[in-house]
């Protein structure tokens, strides 16, 4: 509709599309109109107030053309210029299209790339809190950019490389069983890591060997490559069930160990454009022009390090996807890294340093007793996804304990309610999970959105298989009505704008106020009446809102049961 008024205007004004397309916004409530054009910028070059020119041009748009464009009426007031909908013709117009064809329209990645990479938890640790906000995010721009048309790279940066794995060697020589690794991997090869760290402070040769094992590793000496990538497979094992239970999917997974061999080209590049210096026997390149400190590039005993991997993988992308963005879905304690890292890459010249993106987020705590931090252990994400998921089944037992697949839906909500709460708000915002608040099914949480598309298939199962047809009816015309068709109109827009801002809380966000609307459309209005049309009218608006709750809860990587 947008482009609509840009048509109408266009020839009135001496402005090209873009400019008027770019003004345009949306009155706060729907009494005002749909789509407004403030004439504030207009007033200089016509030499008139704003209001005299909105008033103005409201006269010179004839009732035909605006009929035409799918425009009811047009009125001036104040300085802006309310376009007001033909509301039964896009209330048939947006019932009786899909999602995928409202979409059609709103593909802005057509022919364009985009690296997310996401999750990248460390290899021979468990999986921290800070993954599973990284993971959702990740997830979640990585299905909203391909819903626009994106052609997206989904990236697992694996950490899966540095110094730390040589203490895990020398500490495995030293005391590792492995009957215990095969038994319990994860929690035995943290146990030997910390094992390492507690020795070390008595014993700081220990320290030497870790740096020795490492080098081995890096040089390819056979047993500690077997080993290494032993670990590596039992590691992506346990992460592997944790993103099936999640729905996460990758299409690349490359750790920093791939950066290895990419290394050496890196410092040689850096040596040729004269960027390396030493500092403390370390190679490093200064960023004082950036007020940040320096980057480390290699460290004085010759290892290569974090950052260094990380310009190589940029390097790599860069080359391989020509991407219009990279994101890095990463923990806002890396800020500074990733500074650093694009300083780097803009030093070298690449202009593409600027189209790479830190998404920063903050912290995620669970409340209660599993929160608790057990020595070299930390939350543990399963743990915390089961006691989810049980709690869910208690739940269903007691509202509906005849459901089929009790099981699965348990399993929908018990992770839904652990995701909305990770996405409802701004990223940088800290995250509390709090049990009880989190599975509210009348607050503003995941079961309740999942409890509310629920609730309309039920609607939709009693309609039988009555045809559902969103026939003209003055139904529509109702501002609650109007309101929520007007609502449903926006969703590509709001994933557009969540695209814009990297930010999946505007989807969650609207999920929520279209399930505001719909259930106190639902609490006002009777469905099932006798004027047939009416009823048709009022299952054909159930019905779109149930696809559109289906569908932005996906962009979440959410499920949505059709009975809970
Ligand atoms: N493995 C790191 C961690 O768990 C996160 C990796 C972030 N990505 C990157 N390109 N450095 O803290």
């Amino acid at each position: 509709m947008k482009k609509q008024v840009v048509k109408l205007l266009k020839p009135l004004l001496d402005l090209d599309e873009q400019q008027i397309f770019s003004v345009l916004e949306t009155p706060p409530s729907r009494e005002q109109g749909d789509l407004a054009f403030p004439c504030f910028q207009l007033a200089k070059h016509f030499k008139k107030s704003p209001a005299l020119i909105a008033g103005e041009l409201a006269g010179k748009l004839s009732a035909e053309n605006l009929a035409a464009a799918g425009f009811s009426k047009v009125e001036a007031a104040g300085p802006y210029l309310n376009f007001f909908f033909d509301r039964q013709q896009l209330a048939e117009q947006v019932l009786a299209s899909s999602v995928r064809d409202q979409l059609a329209d709103y593909q802005i990645g057509a022919n364009k790339t985009v690296v997310v990479e996401y999750s990248s938890p460390n290899i021979a640790k468990h999986f921290k809190l800070y993954h599973i906000r990284s993971t959702m995010i990740g997830q979640a721009l990585a299905n909203t950019y391909a819903a626009l048309g994106y052609q997206v790279e989904r990236m697992n940066h694996l950490g899966d490389w540095g110094t730390q794995f040589g203490k895990l060697l020398a500490a495995y020589f030293k005391w590792g069983d492995d009957e215990k690794i095969k038994a319990d991997p994860l929690t035995e090869l943290v146990h030997l890591y910390v094992k390492f760290h507690e020795e070390a402070e008595k014993n700081p040769e220990l320290e030497e060997e870790g740096r020795l094992w490492f080098k081995r590793l890096e040089d390819g000496d056979e047993q500690a490559v077997r080993l290494w990538q032993w670990f590596k497979e039992e590691s992506l094992k346990e992460f592997e069930k944790i993103y099936r239970l999640l729905g996460v999917t990758f299409d690349h997974y490359l750790g920093e160990s791939y950066y290895g061999e990419k290394m050496e080209e890196v410092i040689e590049e850096l040596q040729a454009k004269g960027l390396l210096e030493e500092s403390e026997g370390a190679l490093v390149v200064r960023l004082d022009d950036y007020n940040i400190p320096p980057c480390i590039i290699k460290k004085s005993d010759g290892a290569s390090i974090y950052a260094t991997r990380d310009i190589a993988a940029a390097l790599y992308r860069y080359e391989r996807f020509n991407p219009e963005k990279i994101l890095y879905v990463v923990d806002q304690r890396q800020s500074l890294h990733f500074q650093q890292v694009f300083a780097v890459l803009e030093r070298m010249g690449y202009e593409f340093a600027k189209r790479c993106h830190h998404i920063d987020f903050g912290v995620m705590k669970i409340e209660g007793e599993i929160g608790s931090t057990r020595k070299g252990k930390g939350v543990l994400l399963n743990e915390v996804l089961e006691q989810a998921i049980k709690k869910a089944e208690e739940i269903i037992n007691q509202k509906n304990p005849t459901l089929p697949n009790k099981a699965e839906v348990a399993k929908a909500v018990g992770i839904g309610a652990i995701v909305f709460n990770d996405l409802k708000q701004h990223r940088t915002r800290e995250v509390n999970f709090k049990w009880d608040e989190a599975f509210n099914f009348e607050g503003k949480t995941g079961p309740y959105v999942q409890y509310t598309h629920a609730r309309i298939c039920s609607l939709l199962r009693r309609a039988g298989d009555m045809e559902i047809k969103p026939v003209p009816h003055p139904f529509y015309e109702q501002p609650l009505v109007w309101e929520i068709i007007y609502t449903l109109y926006q969703y590509p827009s709001v994933l557009v704008e969540t695209v814009k801002k990297d930010d999946p809380s505007q989807i969650a966000k609207y999920l929520l106020d279209l399930c505001q609307l719909f259930n106190r459309f639902y609490a006002e209005e009777r469905i099932f009446v006798d004027d047939q049309d009416e009823q048709r009218a009022k299952l054909a608006l159930c019905r779109k809102i149930a696809l559109v709750l289906r569908h932005g809860l996906s962009m979440l990587t959410i499920e949505a049961p059709e009975e809970i």
